[in-house]
């Protein structure tokens, strides 16, 4: 059987992967593939256990490096379970998060060493590594100004602007470093342009 593609959706919040992500879904199922669509931190029951433990507000002593452990984690148990078999049949998995998060928010945005990054993550990923990664490129003031037209203005979100901007900044520095895999593409246009674009991408992966 042929082995199936692993497609990998990265951005800050905000960045709209969830619209593009449901549409990607359609267009491939309409080709005829069998879609497999998970997320990070979760998608398996021992995953969203984590995920609520990360996530928890009232986990405040949490360090940084016990964070990273616990999404290496999720993402062990995520890649076991769900991600590599449905490869092995030959599926189609996109995955709304992975790997390139951790890099961004505990490396770039915590300033964890993205070496010690990249070798917690190594055991967790088992060889398992996205064949392209769309990175839905919005500035986080760009994205929080948007929101505050549509819902009015949100303090919490503006205090954490510094740390937005710093995890942005390292997806753009990800991007450059790995042009290959990691797809970029400018959120700032409609729904319906950017998904334009990401069909031309899935076109050309398809084949
Ligand atoms: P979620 O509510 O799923 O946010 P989003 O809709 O933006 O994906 O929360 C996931 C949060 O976890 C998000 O802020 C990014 C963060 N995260 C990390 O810090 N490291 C990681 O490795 C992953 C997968 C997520």
């Amino acid at each position: 059987m042929q082995e199936g593609i692993f497609i990998t959706v990265e951005g800050t919040d905000g960045a709209g992967k969830t619209t593009q992500i449901a549409l990607m879904k359609d267009y491939l199922e309409s080709k005829g593939y069998e879609v497999v669509l998970t997320r990070e931190p979760g998608g398996t029951s021992i995953s969203e256990k984590i995920r609520s433990l990360i996530l928890d507000p009232e986990n405040t002593e949490m360090g940084i490096l016990t964070e990273a452990l616990l999404y290496a984690a999720a993402r062990a148990q995520l890649v076991s379970q769900v991600i590599r078999p449905a490869i092995e049949q030959g599926r189609i998995v996109i995955c709304d998060r992975f790997v390139d998060s951790s890099y961004v928010y505990q490396g770039y945005g915590r300033g964890i060493d993205l070496k010690i990054v990249a070798d917690i993550n190594r055991a967790a990923l088992n060889g398992v590594t996205p064949d392209i990664t769309f990175f839905f490129d919005i500035s986080p003031e760009t994205a929080l100004a948007r929101r505050i037209n549509a819902t009015g203005a949100d303090r919490i979100e503006k205090e954490k602007m510094d740390f937005h901007m710093k995890v942005y900044h390292g997806y753009k520095k990800l991007a450059l470093l790995y042009p290959e895999r990691i797809k970029t593409i400018d959120s700032r246009r409609s729904i319906e342009e950017i998904s334009l674009d990401v069909r031309e991408w899935l076109d050309e992966l398809l084949g």
